[in-house]
């Protein structure tokens, strides 16, 4: 039997096996015997191991399909996730889920039927007082204190059908861009000073370059919908609200490096979001925008949409490049980099779907125009998600160079009379700042310096009287259940340090015993998942260590 990659090497362009078997398995109600998994690696054409092994590794092929998923991230667990759980499993079937997008209206559950219940729904639910039917969501809250939108130019309101979007001005930049050479665009995107919003910062110009640049006919281009941070739901709302300005992006992306393949990554938590894709690519497609000559053009580009199934590392770009061949989603070794040797090994761009709404404001403003607004390191602006603990909490666009306080007293309309201990800025692998720290401007540049992560740009408002001990194990066990299994120290050291927080976190050992297992873990993780998510862990025990090692360890 030919082992899987080299079944991709001669079958890419078919149904991918990871597709088929969450097919075969949703059409099943129980889990698979052992003569079923037999069938099925027969019908996918790979091993029976090879089967077994994905089907555990990802959670929606092996947990219940029928299950309520209540949101244990960052936001809903300190908006009393974790009691909601414990009270609705009494009377419904249920299962952990790491964030739902909603974070600014957390609580939030997501039910069999794809229905987001959120907030005092969600709680009124397991009291038992409102269906999921009657229950209604609260709005969204998008501002700019930026001079201009330009990501969330149309995400307040859904510019999801083609018309509304075209009215909205999506594909001028295309069109226009479309009138030069494709190394045009690729120095526009480079001299823009264009950084990526998927957590890195990393140049998009260098990286589109790079790809461009490698030898080969076939290339990718993937935009990444996982948003598996805790704690950021600007993606949902781009994908759910602008699909024809996420095309867009993806388009001008693959025009730009040579591909004529284009895929959407979406997790299956953000079930609206790929609904409103896979509708807006039909419609760009029956439009002439995508397909064999965009726009009239002699560019040819098709787009499809592949569905996360519960990981949140395939947010990771080689996790996901894995999971799109129908593998574990593991993150590979680097380099090769996914530019060089990406998908099915050809040179593929992985670009955030927040970096790829804003190129065609780049392709519209000129390099230079784009490059003078923000910071002479960051260009632009950035969407920030405030969630559980501001006042005012939702999405705030807003120009790199703004400081951190501004967004917090300005935006989020600080905590409404409650006092801000600290922030989490940029998910479990982003930073705590603590109030004297708000001061340090928006910027990938100035926040490196200082050793600060930016990450997707959530926010979460700790509050005086917050229970470190709890956070310090809901990360554990975020990290323990997300954990790709592909190294040792982030797998099993996890599991170690959610044991020792949970048992023992009154022993003076603990503390010293915990910082080791960190070094570890920073030390001799492959990816950034293990070498960061012990950052802001650190920084709790640096500042609230005495009120988490109670017995004087601290
Ligand atoms: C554990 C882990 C999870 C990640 N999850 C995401 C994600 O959900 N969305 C995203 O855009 N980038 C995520 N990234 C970063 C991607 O690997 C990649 O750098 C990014 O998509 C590149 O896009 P950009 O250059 O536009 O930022 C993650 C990285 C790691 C290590
Ligand atoms: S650090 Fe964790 S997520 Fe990253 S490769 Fe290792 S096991 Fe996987
Ligand atoms: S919806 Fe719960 S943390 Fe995001």
């Amino acid at each position: 039997m030919k082992s899987l990659r080299r079944y991709w090497e001669t079958h890419h362009g078919e149904v991918s096996p990871l597709l088929r078997i969450r097919d075969r398995l949703q059409s099943k109600s129980h889990p698979l015997e052992a003569s079923e998994i037999r069938e099925l690696a027969g019908q996918v054409a790979l091993p029976e191991a090879t089967v077994k092994s994905v089907i555990s590794y990802y959670s929606d092929l092996h947990e219940d399909r029928e299950a309520i998923r209540v949101c244990q991230g960052t936001s809903c667990m300190l908006a009393g996730a974790e009691e909601l759980q414990q009270e609705l499993q009494k009377r419904k079937n249920c299962k952990a889920a790491y964030c739902l997008g909603y974070c600014d209206r957390s609580p939030t559950l997501l039910t069999a039927q794809d229905e987001v219940i959120c907030s005092q729904q969600a709680t009124a639910l397991v009291a038992g007082e409102k269906t999921p039917a009657t229950a209604e969501t609260p709005p969204l809250s998008v501002r700019c204190l930026a001079p201009e939108p330009t990501v969330t130019k149309r995400a307040g309101a859904n510019y999801s059908s083609l018309e509304k979007a075209r009215s909205a001005g999506v594909y001028s930049a295309l069109a226009q861009a479309l009138q030069s050479s494709p190394e045009e665009l690729l120095s526009l995107v480079e001299r823009s000073g264009e950084r990526g919003r998927g957590g890195a910062g990393f140049p998009t110009g260098t990286k589109w370059r790079r790809c461009a640049e490698c030898p080969g006919e076939t290339r990718y281009a993937i935009a990444n919908g996982d948003e598996g941070d805790p704690g950021s739901f600007i993606d949902r709302v781009l994908m759910e609200n602008d699909p024809h300005g996420v095309i867009e992006g993806l388009l001008l992306c693959g025009y730009g490096v040579g591909a004529s393949q284009g895929i959407v990554f979406i997790r299956s938590e953000y079930p609206t979001a790929i609904k409103r894709m896979q509708e807006a690519i039909a419609e760009a497609q029956d439009a002439g925008i995508l397909g064999s000559s965009v726009l009239g053009s002699n560019f040819s580009f098709e787009i499809s949409v592949f569905p996360g199934m519960g990981s949140y590392v395939c947010g990771e770009e080689t996790a996901m490049l894995n999971a799109i061949e129908g593998l574990r989603g593991e993150v590979r070794i680097k380099p090769p980099y996914p530019v060089e040797a990406g998908l099915y090994g050809k040179p593929t761009v992985v670009n955030n779907v927040e970096t790829l709404v804003n190129i065609s404001a780049i392709v519209k403003k000129g390099a230079e125009a784009y490059a003078a607004t923000g910071t002479a390191y960051s260009s632009g602006s950035k969407a920030l998600c405030l969630n559980h603990g501001f006042a005012s909490p939702g999405i705030v666009e807003v120009e790199f160079g703004t400081t951190v306080r501004q967004v917090i007293e300005e935006a989020g309309g600080g905590a409404g009379g409650k006092t801000i201990e600290a922030l989490l800025l940029g998910g479990p692998m982003g930073s705590l700042l603590l109030p004297e720290e708000w001061d340090v401007p928006i910027c990938y540049g100035a926040m490196a310096e200082r050793g600060i992560q930016l990450g997707h740009g959530g926010m979460v408002a700790l509050l005086e009287g917050t229970d470190y001990s709890a956070l310090l194990e809901h990360w554990l066990r975020f990290m323990m259940d997300e954990s790709c299994g592909k190294c040792v120290p982030c797998s099993l050291g996890s599991q170690k340090a959610w044991n020792l927080v949970r048992n023992q976190s009154a022993d003076p050992k603990c503390r010293a015993q915990l910082e080791g297992l960190f070094e570890v873990m920073e030390e001799a993780s492959l990816c950034a998942f293990g070498q960061y998510i012990t950052g802001p862990m650190r920084q709790i025990i640096e500042h609230f260590g005495d009120r988490i090692f109670t017995a004087g360890g601290g």
